[in-house]
């Protein structure tokens, strides 16, 4: 059966390109490509397998117009580390201390345990205080004493508390979680709360929002929000990180571009990248490639009061409006309510697309149900190429599997 399944495949494959070369050769135009042979772009969500983290290959093996775009997830999770570790290496031990049991207690928002990105910053701080025991799981239980220089003094650092933080519903990264969170510590906890640290800023924010939130204890989080750099600039939060929301949304349409374009191996990632691709556009960050993983990933930065000016939030300027015919691209998004995508992402991929000659078509998920977003994953033979952030990090076969017919 198996085997017949193949023959068919192969005879329908020849049949098409056959097929395609008479027409092209007649003058007309190529045959449509199948929807297996299209580009498919995962983004924000890299495919990998939600306990280990370890990437799925097979998925972005899958045809040969597969990548993944999204930023340096390992390397953000130290950049959050680091900063962190500076601002305590500046604090004063006499405020910071809340107490005065010289300890330095911190909390933890974590996110998604199941999505490589919220590990990678677990473990990013984890390592950087020295509560790190290898594993990236909720619960005090899951670290040890660690211990930081503050202010020249080297003092013990204990994680109090840490939770995963999803919603009511199912939902991950969930900011109504983490201000009940917030709400729990601040009572329990009290004044052993001395740093809060939250693995994304719609979490951090959250956390701002629980009405007993400690005034003027430090928070962390993770994305340069638009309303976190507000509130870095008015004083309320002390740090986040940029994971480059522009270069990343730019990177996705601009390797889908070049794909559409024709283009092959290197110059996937590279036009447009690392130098101006045929329509003279270009992404203006560095971008780093990782072959063995097909991942085109921007580059983190930490976000202090000392930098905020620099991310004001104006668009890339190295992109302008292109000649490119347009292309047709279908795009998921795992959850409309997420934070980082609906105010950072989404609103950056609108405002590329139209230059880029990509008319975007998004289609938006709740965050628990691989089906609010697959189900929307239709009409696939009207578009060129696809776009996909899945529910869940397992899932690209799902997807991947509807391309097939
Ligand atoms: C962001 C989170 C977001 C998640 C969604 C992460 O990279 O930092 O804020 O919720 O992506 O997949
Ligand atoms: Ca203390």
């Amino acid at each position: 059966m198996k085997k017949a399944l193949t023959v068919l495949l192969v005879l329908l494959v020849s049949f098409s390109l056959f097929a395609g070369g008479a027409e092209e050769a007649a003058g007309t135009t190529s045959a449509p490509l199948m929807n297996n042979q299209k580009p498919v772009v995962f983004y924000n969500r890299q495919p990998s397998d939600p306990t280990t983290g370890v990437i799925d290959m097979d998925v972005m093996n899958w045809n040969e117009s597969t990548y993944y775009v999204g930023f340096d997830a390992l390397g953000g999770g130290e950049v959050q580390g680091q900063m962190i570790v500076d601002y305590l290496a500046t604090a004063d031990p006499a405020v910071l201390d809340r107490n005065g049991d010289g300890i330095i207690g911190y909390v933890l928002c974590i996110g998604d345990v199941g999505h490589n990105d919220s590990k990678a910053r677990t473990q990013g701080i984890r390592e950087a205080l020295g509560t790190w025991t290898g594993s990236t799981d909720p619960g005090s239980s899951n670290s040890k004493q660690g211990s930081a220089n503050v202010g020249g003094t080297v003092m013990p650092v204990v994680e109090l508390d840490s939770r995963a933080m999803t919603g009511t519903d199912g939902s991950t990264w969930n900011a109504n979680a983490a201000t009940d969170a917030m709400g729990n510590w601040a009572t329990q906890l009290g004044d052993q709360i001395d740093l809060v640290i939250s693995n994304n800023d719609g979490m951090a924010m959250g956390c701002l929002q629980a009405s007993n939130y400690p005034a003027g204890v430090p928070i962390f989080g993770y994305d340069a929000n638009a309303d976190v750099l507000e509130a870095i600039q008015a004083g309320t939060m002390t740090g986040t990180v940029s994971q480059n929301a522009d270069a990343q949304a730019a990177g996705t349409l601009q390797v889908i571009r070049n794909l559409l374009d024709g283009l092959t191996g290197e110059d996937v990632v590279t036009a447009g990248i690392s130098e101006p691709d045929q329509w003279g556009n270009k992404i203006t960050p560095e971008m780093m490639y990782k072959a063995e993983e097909r991942a085109l990933l921007a580059l983190n930065v930490a976000v202090t009061a000392d930098n905020v000016a620099q991310f004001t939030g104006a668009r890339d300027e190295g992109i302008k409006q292109s000649d490119a015919p347009v292309k047709k691209v279908l795009l998921t998004v795992y959850n409309s309510a997420d934070n980082f995508l609906s105010t950072s992402y989404v609103p950056a991929l609108n405002y590329y697309a139209p230059l880029m000659g990509i008319d975007l078509t998004v289609v938006q998920g709740d965050g628990q149900n691989e089906a609010s977003c697959l189900d929307r994953f239709t009409n696939l033979n009207n578009f060129d190429a696809y776009a996909i952030n899945m529910v869940k990090t397992n899932s690209g076969r799902d997807y991947l599997d509807k391309l097939m017919y």
